[in-house]
């Protein structure tokens, strides 16, 4: 009974709310009753996923530092936390997932950290193939990687080409990635276009022209960034496309950041009011305008007059 109605449920609501509900029963099929993440994942609103989720993944070291272990061993632990989130994410139906990996100032670490950071990397990358490609996923790095170790650079393009076509889930990793620099490509690509094409004295950028030479050109921008471990700062992380991303920061540091800490995530964020700059939904239209000032008149509010001249 349940092998026929199971399948035919996800179907159903997938007809009644759209691709996203049938994801969320993804997630749910591997949950079982009475499970903690089970009751959070029903309380999601399907329609409310974040399209975008950015992650600041920080606190490998302190883990580490913590149980008395070398921060690597931080990393280590930090590397299964992004496959558990990247698998839950994609099941999620979250459209693109973007992890902030390596920064381009992360080179001021000691040369250990940093060669054993692309050995993970490479380890990551030789047993996520298969599960990538199982929940069509498509890797892609954005960042100036051609500074990579060679091994690490061709082992990372390797993937991004076998995931190509993959039509899911995109998985951006940030890797010896700067914010600052983006923008300053993003520029630089307008005005090398302009020179070429014989236009540069008649030049005018505009924010469109930004966006479309963005790395993460032509995805949704983040809704969503979350910062692990309690740190208060962006660092040079998508300084352009987070304008609206609500920010939800944790104490738990990233090795520890599960299932359970993602969905609260998400259904913080989906109690958040957004505005994008406007005003609440709530506010009736005439509200707004009732009392508004008149040509020619004065308006006083709380002692203070305004003169409409
Ligand atoms: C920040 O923690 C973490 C990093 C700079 C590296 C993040 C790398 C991983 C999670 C593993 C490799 C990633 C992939 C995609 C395979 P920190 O070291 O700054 O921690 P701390 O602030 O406690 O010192």
């Amino acid at each position: 009974m349940v092998l026929v109605i199971g399948p035919y449920f996800v179907f159903a609501t997938t007809l009644r709310h759209g691709v996203r509900w049938g994801e969320r029963m993804k997630m749910l099929e591997a949950l079982a009753p009475g499970d903690r993440d089970r009751e959070l994942a029903l309380a999601l609103d399907p329609a409310g996923i974040p399209a975008h989720i950015a992650i600041i993944m920080d606190g490998n070291g302190r883990w580490a530092k913590r149980r008395g272990l070398p921060r690597i061993a931080g990393h280590k632990v930090g590397v299964a936390t992004v496959r558990s989130v990247v698998e839950d994410c994609a099941n999620l139906g979250v459209q693109a997932l973007t992890l902030y990996a390596f920064s381009a100032e992360n080179w001021k670490r000691p040369r250990a950290e940093i060669d054993m950071l692309w050995r993970l990397l490479r380890f990551y990358l030789r047993h996520e193939l298969e599960d990538l490609q199982r929940n069509n996923i498509r890797l892609q790095s954005i960042g100036h990687v051609e500074a990579l170790p060679e091994k690490a650079y061709e082992e990372l393009r390797a993937v991004e080409r076998a995931t190509a076509r993959n039509q899911g889930m995109r998985l951006n990793l940030a890797i010896n990635y700067s914010a600052r620099i983006e923008l300053v490509d993003a520029v630089n690509a307008i005005v090398d276009e302009a020179r070429i094409e014989g236009r540069l004295s008649d030049l005018t950028i505009d924010e469109k022209m930004i966006s479309r030479r963005l790395y993460t050109a032509g995805l949704p921008e983040p809704d969503l960034l979350i910062r692990t471990s309690g740190e208060m700062r962006i660092s040079n992380f998508l300084l352009w496309q987070i304008a609206y991303a609500e920010l939800y920061v944790t104490e738990t540091l990233w090795p520890d950041f599960n299932r359970t800490e993602l969905l609260r995530a998400i259904l913080d964020f989906q109690k958040r009011e957004r505005r994008f700059g406007g005003l609440s939904n709530a506010a009736p239209c005439d509200d707004a305008s009732r009392g508004a000032q008149q040509p020619g008149e004065d308006l006083e509010i709380a002692g203070i007059v305004v003169s409409s001249q």
